[in-house]
């Protein structure tokens, strides 16, 4: 209730109000920002993964010039020899305009990250394009390694994904998923979440698959650590994932343990309607920010 309502109010707070808020989930608005904040964590002994906010391009010009960013982005890991790779959203180079333009569109960004032996990882939208997104990067590992895809924990469908994806060894980023889904998609008891999740994480390291585990449940890290014992898994095996700005101090007790940890990064001037997406998408996360913003532990 308390959720929805912040949800409800969210379009009436100021825009300054908004940016204050989310400015310590994304990096700024501009590359120098995000290559500033990834070379902090670089040194704090973090890796990262960068990724050009937008989505739901309407016009190809705008897919375009996403491209064009991401080419940036990649050149400039290249020059400042930092440890990131790029995660992109189908939706933002194109998915929705036509699908072979969007297959085109990321076609370039992974072939750009090959010439410097870089990885793409490409994330997981709301379920409408969940199939697109699976077949275009199954048509993209024909040809190119160097590139992941996400699979959400919540889907009902998840584990068929990751039964048939597993055994073509992908890269699997594995969370539990943002978009509110009706129940027929995606399971709705948060206990059935993390149990899915631990059963996916299963499922990809004893298929051998190489899986970043992106959460700030400690539930999940902790049955993801039971299982990577009882499986005998290698450290390189696997690595945590976070977003920036989120539950610092699990990030630092899984750096200091010695895990490897990759944090998201999100820049760009199209902060506003991400955060207000985001908001929407889920109120969870819109009780996180205000409590965050009134210093509510
Ligand atoms: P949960 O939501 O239960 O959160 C656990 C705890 O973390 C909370 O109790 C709270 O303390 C803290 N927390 C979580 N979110 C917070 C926030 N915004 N601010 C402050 N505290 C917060 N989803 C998707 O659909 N497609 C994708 O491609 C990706 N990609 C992705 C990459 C990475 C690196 C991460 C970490 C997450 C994603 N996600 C995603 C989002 C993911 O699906 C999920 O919505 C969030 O990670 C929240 O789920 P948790 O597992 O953290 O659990």
């Amino acid at each position: 209730m308390l959720n929805k309502m912040i949800v409800l109010t969210m379009p009436v707070i100021p825009r300054a109000i908004v940016r204050l808020v989310s400015k310590r989930y994304i990096a700024g608005d501009s590359l120098p920002d995000a290559i500033r904040t990834v070379k902090q964590l670089n040194t704090q002994g973090m890796v990262a993964t960068l990724d050009v906010l937008g989505e739901s391009a309407a016009k190809a010009e705008e897919s375009a010039a996403a491209v064009e960013e991401y080419f940036r982005v990649l050149d400039a890991i290249d020059k400042e020899r930092l440890d990131c790779n790029v995660s992109v959203k189908p939706t933002q180079l194109g998915m929705l305009i036509d699908k072979k333009l969007c297959y085109e569109n990321i076609e370039k960004i992974v072939q750009k990250a090959n010439l410097y032996k870089n990885f793409v990882r490409i994330d997981m939208e709301d379920s409408s394009v969940t199939s697109d997104t699976i077949d275009l990067f199954l048509q993209l590992k024909k040809e190119y390694d160097q590139v992941g895809i996400v699979i959400q924990a919540y889907l009902r469908r998840s584990i068929d994904d990751v039964n048939r994806l597993a055994r073509l060894k992908t890269n699997f980023r594995l969370c539990k998923g943002i978009y509110i889904e009706p129940r027929e998609i995606a399971y709705k008891h948060p206990d059935i979440i993390v149990k899915n999740f631990a059963f996916l994480v299963e499922k990809t390291l004893h298929a051998g698959c190489y899986i970043g585990i992106a959460t700030h449940d400690e539930k999940v890290v902790w049955e993801s650590l039971r299982l990577i014992d009882r499986l005998g898994c290698k450290r390189d095996a696997f690595e945590f994932q976070m977003l920036l700005g989120v539950d610092e101090q699990l990030r630092k007790i899984l750096v200091d343990a010695g895990y490897k940890l990759r944090v998201y990064v999100p820049y760009g001037r199209q902060w506003y309607a991400y955060s207000m997406r985001r908001l929407k998408e889920n109120p969870k996360i819109a009780f996180y920010i205000i409590k965050a913003f009134f210093g509510i532990k």
